[in-house]
């Protein structure tokens, strides 16, 4: 679990990530606590906002699948259903590493949190387009074009391979979590005249907040 804050003694500090993630993060970039604790004392990360430089980082692969990174994990997916979403990648809470959460019983509104670690993907089907929403753009939707079926490859905590197949929302959410690992958001698949409407949106959002 993580816990506590850090500033006073960064050697003891249960959010260094070095030891997990080697030397690629700096202080800069490190999952941050916004204070309190969920009722069963999972922490609430913050969310990073699509102007962060931190989203437009390519993300490095995980090397240790290891106790800290199933820690950080399930305080993200507390994070994604506090917020409320269905997927958090883990650039949106300051890590370039590639791994998400998503909620795979999205389309059932039943939950079944899973952790992607290391993901690949495999597009086919037919373009559908969709209404997106994000959790680093609160409150800008755009409809986006994406392939209607995915098969997602990766690994999960317990360093098991896995494989799964998906079409509609579903297969949107994971197209959406894969382009944030690679340094991209939703609204830079739209034409410009319509995502500097968006950015404009959002900036004014963030000044009037
Ligand atoms: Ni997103």
């Amino acid at each position: 679990m993580l816990s506590g804050h850090c500033d006073l003694d960064e050697n003891n500090c249960l959010l260094d990530f070095s030891s997990t993630f080697e030397t690629i993060f700096n202080r800069s970039s490190k999952p941050q606590i916004r204070g309190g604790f969920s009722i069963d004392n999972m922490a609430l990360l913050t969310i990073y906002h699509a102007l962060d430089p931190i989203l437009r980082k390519k993300a490095k692969p995980v090397k240790n699948i290891d106790g800290e990174l199933a820690d950080l994990t399930q305080d993200m997916i507390e994070t994604m259903y506090d917020a409320p979403g269905v997927g958090l990648a883990a650039n949106q809470i300051g890590l370039p590493a590639s791994f998400f959460v998503i909620d795979l019983g999205i389309e059932k509104e039943k939950r079944d949190p899973r952790v992607i670690i290391n993901p690949t993907m495999v597009l086919s089907g037919e373009m559908e387009d969709g209404e997106e929403g994000c959790l680093s753009i609160p409150d800008v939707f755009a409809h986006v074009k994406r392939y209607s079926l995915v098969e997602l490859k990766g690994y999960d905590l317990n360093q098991n391979e896995i494989r799964i197949e998906a079409d509609g929302f579903l297969s949107r959410a994971i197209q959406h979590e894969m382009e944030h690992l690679n340094g991209s958001l939703f609204w830079d698949n739209l034409g410009v005249a319509k995502r500097d409407i968006l950015k404009r949106k959002f900036k004014k959002k963030l000044r009037d907040k």
